[in-house]
């Protein structure tokens, strides 16, 4: 379980997260919703932890322990993922460099878990691997060439983290609208990608402004941002309810 315990978070002395108490089970998918400047990327972002960013309270846990202190680095060796929702561009990484050395280290990672050998796969097979993939999402081969995100449209760029997630096979997977700068197709394919890599031991924390994220996934529960605070919490069975209610006011 991923819990958030009495977060608050300030940005050049202001506060922008007062008071958040979340917890995301293994496994479950969820949505932070609502409206523009309420905290959603704040809340996000104090995973990632951000030097811009002050958090009072040191408690973000994982199956009990508290991972708060830990680098971005070690954070994901923990299988958690956080998807911007300004992706960054990075020069003079090659994209294909990029995406054979996390795919390599996570593979040895988790071999050197279970204390077995590992081989890294060879340029040629990981070409071969990554290939099929980037047929899959839509994206031309010569993308492999370029640098990370540099230029890149926002859908491209959404989709170079999708295939991350593929990569790396995280636990937790925060999505910070996922949905921004997508066509329709786009978001389709984007969606039906997501779907594919949901297991049992997968958990989506979708944060979004809109419903039709739920129409391709299950949201086991919708936690509502206002202000910096959780205001409300919906379970699936509201969200059919709530959505009318939403539509209503437009
Ligand atoms: N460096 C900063 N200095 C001042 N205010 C900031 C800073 N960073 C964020 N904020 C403010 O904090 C508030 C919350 O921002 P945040 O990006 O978390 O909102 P959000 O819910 O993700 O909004 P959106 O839906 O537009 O992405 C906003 O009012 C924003 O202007
Ligand atoms: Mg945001």
């Amino acid at each position: 379980m991923l819990e958030f315990k009495n977060i608050f978070v300030k940005v050049e002395e202001k506060e922008i997260v007062k008071w958040i108490n979340i917890a995301f089970e293994k496994g479950k998918n969820y949505a932070i919703l609502w409206e523009n400047g309420s905290g959603k990327s704040s809340m996000s972002l104090t995973l990632a932890w951000s030097p811009r960013y002050t958090i009072s309270s040191w408690e973000i846990w994982l199956d009990g322990k508290n991972i708060s202190h830990l680098s971005p680095d070690e954070k994901s060796k923990l299988w958690i993922f956080l998807s911007f929702q300004n992706v960054p561009e990075i020069p003079w990484i090659f994209l294909w460099e990029y995406l054979r050395t996390i795919y390599n280290s996570s593979l040895a990672y988790k071999a050197g878990q279970k204390n077995q050998d590992f081989r890294p796969l060879s340029p040629f097979l990981f070409s071969r691997f990554i290939k099929k993939y980037l047929l899959e999402l839509g994206i031309n081969e010569d993308f492999l060439q370029r640098e990370l995100n540099v230029g890149f449209s926002g859908g491209e760029k959404r989709k170079i983290e999708i295939l991350q997630m593929k990569l790396l096979a995280p636990t937790y997977i925060i999505l910070d609208e996922i949905d921004s700068g997508l066509d329709l197709d786009a978001f389709k394919s984007v969606l039906s990608f997501l779907t594919s890599l949901k297991t049992e031991e997968i958990s989506f924390i979708i944060v979004s402004h809109y419903f039709a994220i739920f129409d391709s996934l299950w949201i086991d529960k919708v936690f509502v941002m206002k202000g910096g605070r959780i205001v409300e919490e919906w379970g699936n069975e509201l969200i059919e309810k709530v959505k009318k209610e939403w539509f209503k006011n437009f």
